[in-house]
């Protein structure tokens, strides 16, 4: 046997050592790329906003109609909600990491720049299983760049697999049973890019209106499993400013709690939430000098009562106050309330049915109004 010079053998064992490096880094590789989590980091590149899809910005993890959170993506509601058509509502705030809102002196929230604001619209075929089986509408955005809040709405495919943008507005046909068993059906409609502006609109900017402090303060349960103040969950994940807010800001009553609140209370927090955005001095409805927000609560001349209409006809129905107390029949708002003809509904836009739970609120608290008009 011809014997092999020392060099050679080093070399062989180097090789074999490179070669079993080779086969441990490309095993590891291979495992690590197993076991990588599901992407948790929301994608959001301002300039490419709006991504023509939703899942484009992975807001959620898994099978997209789930809408599990993905990280920093937290779940958050209203006390009392604005009315749309029946629809059922999943919200979410995201912001990126080392931001956070702060609060102004009238408790609405004030986000950084690149927050985003996601609602998303969809309709449980049985409300009395709301989690069994629900068909996927929409999803709305409000995205902060630059300073400025942009809308923007996606509409979801017939098998809800994904929405894809859309800015002209839509109609999507939609059926359920109400929690009294009776088969409901709607045209629900999609706003335009324009009507998102007559809702949000705060002397004259598109702003967003759930997030203040009087509509966030209640305990939410969490997809841990927690269940917390919204204030104090937002103030735990480091997106919104320390301060006792809560304190200052008294909430809302819930509209549909009357163990908790008195008829009025939650009669004008409906009216807040769903007519106070435009019915506000600082709201496109101010010309009509009817302020339907709880912080009238003590004006009963801004909160209609015995007020005449800015211009008569049509709207009023041959009425002849926004508010007869003890008359919901011969008051406007309740007139308006119950229509559906576009040119008397109010709100005049974001529903196609009337709400009989609301309107049932409403009347109650009128007709338990003593004075009449004179
Ligand atoms: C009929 C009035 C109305 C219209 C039209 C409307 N919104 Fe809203 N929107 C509201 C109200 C009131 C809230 C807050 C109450 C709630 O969430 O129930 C809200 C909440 C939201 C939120 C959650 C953050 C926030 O501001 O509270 C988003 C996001 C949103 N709307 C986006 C849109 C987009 C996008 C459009 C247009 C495609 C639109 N909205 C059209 C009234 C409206
Ligand atoms: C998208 C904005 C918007 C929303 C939301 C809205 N309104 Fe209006 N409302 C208006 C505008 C604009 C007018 C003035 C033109 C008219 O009378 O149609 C008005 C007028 C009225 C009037 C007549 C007031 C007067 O003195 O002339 C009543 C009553 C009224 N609204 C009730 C309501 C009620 C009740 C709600 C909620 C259930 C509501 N509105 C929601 C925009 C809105």
């Amino acid at each position: 046997m011809k014997k092999q010079p020392f060099s050679n053998y080093i070399i062989r064992q180097m090789r074999r050592q490179i070669f079993i490096f080779f086969v441990f880094a490309t095993l590891l590789a291979f495992v690590f790329h197993c076991h990588r989590p599901a992407a948790t980091a929301v994608h959001f590149e301002a300039e490419r906003i709006p991504y023509p899809r939703l899942s484009d910005y992975a807001f959620f993890a898994g099978v997209l109609k789930k809408l599990q959170p993905n990280a920093r993506v937290l779940p958050y509601e209203p006390i009392t909600p604005l009315f749309t058509d029946y629809a059922h509502k999943a919200r979410f705030v995201w912001m990126p990491e080392g931001v956070q809102a702060t609060v102004d002196k009238e408790g609405f929230i004030q986000f950084p720049d690149h927050s985003v604001l996601i609602k998303n619209f969809y309709y449980p075929a049985d409300f009395q299983l709301p989690e069994a089986n629900w068909d996927m509408v929409e999803t709305r955005l409000l995205v902060k760049r630059g300073g400025k809040w942009e809308a923007f709405t996606y509409v979801w495919n017939d098998q809800d697999t994904d929405a894809e943008l859309n800015v002209v507005g839509d109609f999507k046909g939609v059926s359920w049973t109400d929690e009294q068993g009776r088969a409901r059906a709607v045209d629900y409609a999609v706003p335009n890019k324009n009507q998102c502006k007559s809702c949000h609109n705060r002397d004259k900017e598109l702003l967003p209106i759930g997030p203040r402090v009087r509509y966030l303060n209640k305990a939410l349960t969490y997809p841990d499993g927690a269940t917390a103040n919204q204030l104090e969950r937002w103030q735990q994940a480091g997106m919104l400013a320390p301060g006792d807010w809560a304190a200052q800001f008294a909430p809302v009553a819930d509209w549909d709690k009357p163990q908790v609140g008195d008829t009025e209370q939650r009669a004008l927090a409906y009216l807040e939430a769903n007519c106070g955005h435009c019915h506000s001095p600082r709201g496109p409805a101010h010309t009509t000098g009817l302020y339907l927000t709880t912080d009238y609560a003590d004006s009963p001349t801004q909160l209609g009562f015995c007020k005449s209409p800015v211009a008569a006809g049509k709207g009023s129905g041959g009425r002849l106050f926004s508010i007869l107390p003890g008359q919901p029949d011969s008051s406007i708002l309740v007139f308006r309330m119950e229509s559906n003809d576009p040119g008397i509904m109010m709100p005049e836009i974001g529903r196609a049915v009337a709400h009989e739970e609301g309107i049932a609120l409403v009347r109650a608290w009128i007709e338990g109004l003593d004075g009449g008009c004179r």
